[in-house]
C-alpha cells in the first residue's frame, strides 16, 4: 500500500470515529457485536441524511412541473421479481473455501487459491442477492416474497395508476425514496455498500425517439445537483459503462463517481432501460400498459431515463468532502489537531449553536430564551459547559455553521456576536434580528 493509500485510509478510519463518537452513525445492533454491512444514524445523522432527502425532494419533485412522488411498499407480488429478471438474474458469482468457508466474490479471487487461507476453493456458483422472506400465515413456496432490492419496479408498476390519476404525459417522471435490501457479499468502506440502504430513484417517461436526449439532460441535471450541495468539483466524474458492463435492461449508463479516500466508486448511475421494465410488466401482468398519445393518435410503452442515486452514499460523499483537518487548530496556541465539517449551512444537522459566555450575570437565561425562540423555526443547540473555544471546537466538528454567543455586552445593548464556521468572523446582530439573519443565510432549508 503507498503512503498515500495509508493516509486516505486513516483519515478515513477518523471519520468513521467521528461519526460514532459525534452520534452520526453507529454499527447496528452493536451491543450484540454488530450486524455485517447494517448501519444505525444516530441523532446527528438522521438530521443529515433528512436534509438530504429534503434537498433531493425539493430539486426533482417540488420544483418540477413534470415530476410526482411516490411511496410504494417494500412488501410486493413476488411475480414483480420474476418479471424484473431479479430470480433468474440478480446474482453474483461466488466461491467458497472449502477449508476456512469463508465466501468471496469469483472476481474478487485470482488463481483457485483462498485469499485468507490458501485453501481450495468450489467453482463459481450463482449467488442471488435478494433477501427471501415469507408473507401470510402459510409456510410454504406460495408464501415466499422478497425484500426490495431497487426501489424503482414500485414505480413501474404503478406506471398506469399515477400516469391516469396524475393526468401526466410523457415525457414526465415519478420519484421515490425508500429503502432496498440486498445481501451483498463484498462489503465493507463503511457505508458505502451496506446490506440495508436507502436509494433515490427517478423513472422518467419519454416518448423513444427522445431517449437518447433526455438521458444527457439527466446526467447534467444530476451531476449538478451534487455541487449545487457543495460537493467539490474534482472530486466528482462520469464513467460511462462498457458495453460489457450494462445490466441486462440498459442500453446506456453512465455513473456519477466520488472520490473517495477508498477509491473512485459510484454514487449514482444514470441508465436508459428503454422499455424493458413496462414491457416485461405487461407481459407477466396481461395489463395493457401503453401510452395513448392524443396529439399524435399513437399508442406506445414509453422509454424510460433512470438516475438511481444512494442516499447512504450521497451522505457518507457529503460527510468525506465536508471533513477538514487543521493540525494545531485555528483557536488558543497549542492545541491539537482540529476537525471542521464545512457542511453546506442547508444541509447541516444544527444550523445554529447558542451559547453563553459565562453561567453568569443573566447570560444562560437570554440565551435559553434566543434558544427557545429559534429552535421553533430550525434544529438548534443550547450549549453552556466549557470555555467558549472548546464549545466553538464542538459544534465546527459537527459542522454547525453558526456560533450565537450571548455576553455582557447583549445584556446592556440586546447585541448577540454570531460567529460563521468557516471563516471564524463574527459580527454583532440585535437578538430581535437573529430570525431574520439566519433566514436570510439559510436560504429555502
Ligand atoms: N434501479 C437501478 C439500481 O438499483 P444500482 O446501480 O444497483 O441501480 C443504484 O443502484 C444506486 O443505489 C447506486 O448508485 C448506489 O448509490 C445505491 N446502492 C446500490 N447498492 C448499494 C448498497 N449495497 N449500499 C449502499 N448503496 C447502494
Amino acid at each position: 500500500m503507498s503512503k498515500a493509500d495509508t493516509q486516505d485510509q486513516a483519515k478515513m478510519e477518523r471519520i468513521v470515529s467521528l461519526c460514532k463518537r459525534r452520534g452520526f452513525i453507529f454499527p447496528s445492533s452493536e451491543i450484540y457485536g454488530g450486524t455485517g454491512s447494517v448501519w444505525d444514524y444516530g441523532p446527528l445523522g438522521v438530521l443529515l441524511k433528512n436534509n438530504v432527502k429534503a434537498a433531493w425532494w425539493r430539486s426533482v419533485v417540488q420544483q418540477r412541473d413534470d415530476m410526482v412522488g411516490l411511496d410504494a411498499a417494500i412488501l410486493m407480488h413476488p411475480r414483480v421479481w420474476d418479471a424484473s429478471g431479479h430470480v433468474s438474474g440478480f446474482s453474483d458469482p461466488l466461491v467458497d473455501c472449502l477449508a476456512c468457508k469463508q465466501r468471496f466474490r469469483a472476481t474478487d479471487v485470482e488463481g483457485d487459491r483462498c485469499p485468507a487461507c490458501g485453501g481450495e476453493l468450489t467453482q463459481a456458483r450463482p449467488f442471488n442477492l435478494m433477501f427471501k422472506t415469507l408473507m401470510g400465515p402459510v409456510e410454504d413456496e406460495a408464501a415466499v416474497t422478497y425484500l426490495r432490492p431497487e426501489t424503482c419496479q414500485g414505480i413501474f408498476v404503478n406506471f398506469k395508476n399515477v400516469l391516469i390519476s396524475s393526468r401526466k404525459k410523457p415525457p414526465f417522471g415519478i420519484a421515490q425514496i425508500g429503502k432496498s435490501f440486498r445481501n451483498e457479499i463484498t462489503t465493507g468502506n463503511f457505508t458505502f455498500r451496506s446490506r440495508e440502504f436507502e436509494q433515490f430513484e427517478i423513472e422518467y417517461f419519454v416518448p423513444p425517439e427522445q431517449a437518447d436526449q433526455w438521458f444527457d439532460y439527466w446526467l447534467q441535471e444530476r451531476l449538478r445537483w451534487y455541487t449545487d450541495l457543495g460537493v467539490s468539483t474534482e472530486n466528482l466524474r462520469l464513467r460511462a459503462h462498457r458495453e460489457e458492463e450494462l445490466a441486462h435492461y440498459a442500453s446506456r449508463c453512465s455513473d456519477i463517481e466520488y472520490r473517495f479516500p477508498f477509491g473512485w466508486s459510484e454514487l449514482e448511475g444514470v441508465a436508459n432501460r428503454q422499455d424493458f421494465d413496462l414491457r416485461r410488466h405487461q407481459e407477466h401482468s396481461g395489463r395493457d400498459l401503453a401510452y395513448f398519445d392524443e396529439a399524435q393518435k399513437r399508442s406506445y410503452l414509453p422509454h424510460v431515463i433512470e438516475p438511481s442515486g444512494g442516499v447512504d452514499r450521497t451522505v457518507l460523499a457529503l460527510l468525506v468532502d465536508a471533513y477538514q483537518e487543521i493540525p494545531g487548530g485555528r483557536g488558543a496556541a497549542g492545541a491539537e489537531v482540529e476537525s471542521v465539517l464545512r457542511l453546506d449551512a442547508g444541509l447541516a444537522p444544527i444550523k445554529a449553536a447558542v451559547l453563553p459566555l459565562v453561567r453568569r450575570d443573566g447570560m444562560p437565561e437570554r440565551a435559553r430564551a434566543i434558544y427557545d425562540e429559534l429552535k421553533r423555526q430550525w434544529f438548534v443547540d443550547y450549549d453552556e459547559g466549557g470555555s467558549i473555544g472548546r464549545r466553538y471546537r464542538r459544534q465546527d466538528e459537527i459542522g454547525t455553521p453558526f456560533g450565537i454567543t450571548v455576553d455582557s455586552q447583549t445584556m446592556q445593548d440586546g447585541t448577540v456576536t454570531v460567529r460563521d464556521r468557516d471563516t471564524m468572523e463574527q459580527v454583532r446582530v440585535s437578538a430581535d434580528k437573529l430570525v431574520e439573519f439566519l433566514r436570510d443565510k439559510l436560504g429555502e432549508c
